[in-house]
């Protein structure tokens, strides 16, 4: 068998025109774009390079962007004040703290001081409790994109059994709950479990979220499994001084065995984006008490 290649590309271009086609509607109805507001705290280089691009996307899609930027230095007090003003500002939806903060300051001490009503990420612990319990908030872009994926090439999902590998808090858990609510036997895998290519192998639906290059194996698989690939891994590449990016899975091993694949890079990767787009567009109907559009 041959697997069909998941074009989260295409996937994430196609999500962007419906977010960028319901903006004008917002703003015929409020007077105001969407609005996210997005900081950056030091000069991480891969942070930086998020940031522009989160940035140039809101634009594109016709909402207004706020971008702060901080100095490395910047004390926890002083990345809480700014919180809580995009907490109060009318013109914020969404908020998006870009991870990893610098070693000073507390992530869960910040995350949790921002109103879950513009928690776009969908990091806080009451998103995080109403995924967990079915209740409308925000789920975590990397693991929304991946859902829309699998419903997009598998349809129903209900009954397959999936396996998640790895448990964290941005992609494992939350994968884990959005599978659980489309009616999947959910197992999440972790580097302590016992014979992972067995568990692997029982899957219909493989998520791999461990940051571990090119770890999960073609005979890992089941024949004809969904396999959603999560890594984003730089190995060196087949020139010296030249790297190259891998997935979690292998990717032509698996191509060999599995129904559905998705590339790295151009599968799960430019979904993340789009989902934040597609969360400020919510958070914004949401606060503005207007029914969010269909499609999305
Ligand atoms: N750092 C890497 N990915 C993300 C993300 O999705 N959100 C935030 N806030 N920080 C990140």
């Amino acid at each position: 068998m041959t697997a069909a290649t998941i074009d989260g590309k295409a996937f994430a271009q196609g999500l962007r025109e419906r977010v960028a086609a319901a903006v004008p509607a917002f703003v015929a109805a409020t007077g105001r774009a969407p609005g996210l507001a997005v900081v950056l705290v030091g000069e991480d280089p891969a942070s930086q390079v998020y940031v522009r691009s989160k940035g140039k996307s809101t634009l594109e899609a016709g909402m207004a962007s706020f971008e702060h930027r901080l100095p490395a230095e910047t004390g926890e007090d002083e990345l809480l004040a700014v919180v809580a003003r995009l907490n109060a500002d009318p013109a914020v939806d969404g908020i998006l703290v870009q991870l990893p903060l610098p070693a000073q300051i507390d992530e869960a001490a910040v995350i949790a001081a921002i109103d879950p009503d513009k928690d776009v990420d969908g990091f806080h612990v009451i998103n995080a409790g109403r995924l967990a319990t079915g209740a409308p908030g925000f789920v975590p872009c990397t693991p929304l994109g991946c859902l829309m994926l699998l419903k997009d090439a598998l349809g129903d999902l209900s009954g397959l059994e999936a396996v998640v590998v790895g448990r964290s808090n941005i992609v494992g858990k939350p994968m884990a709950q959005l599978l659980l609510a489309e009616s999947c036997t959910v197992t999440v895998a972790h580097s302590r479990t016992r014979d992972l290519p067995a568990v692997v192998r029982r899957a219909d639906i493989v998520v791999a979220a461990v940051g571990r290059p090119e770890m999960i194996r073609g005979d890992w698989l089941k024949p004809g499994a969904a396999v959603i690939d999560v890594g984003i891994n730089r190995v060196p590449g087949s020139e010296p001084g030249k790297t190259r990016l891998v997935g979690d899975v292998a990717f032509a091993e698996a191509a060999a065995v599995a129904g559905h694949v998705t590339p790295v890079p151009g599968g799960v990767g430019p979904m993340t984006i789009a989902c934040l787009l597609r969360n400020t567009l919510v958070a914004a109907h949401r606060r503005e008490r207007l029914d969010a559009p269909a499609g999305l």
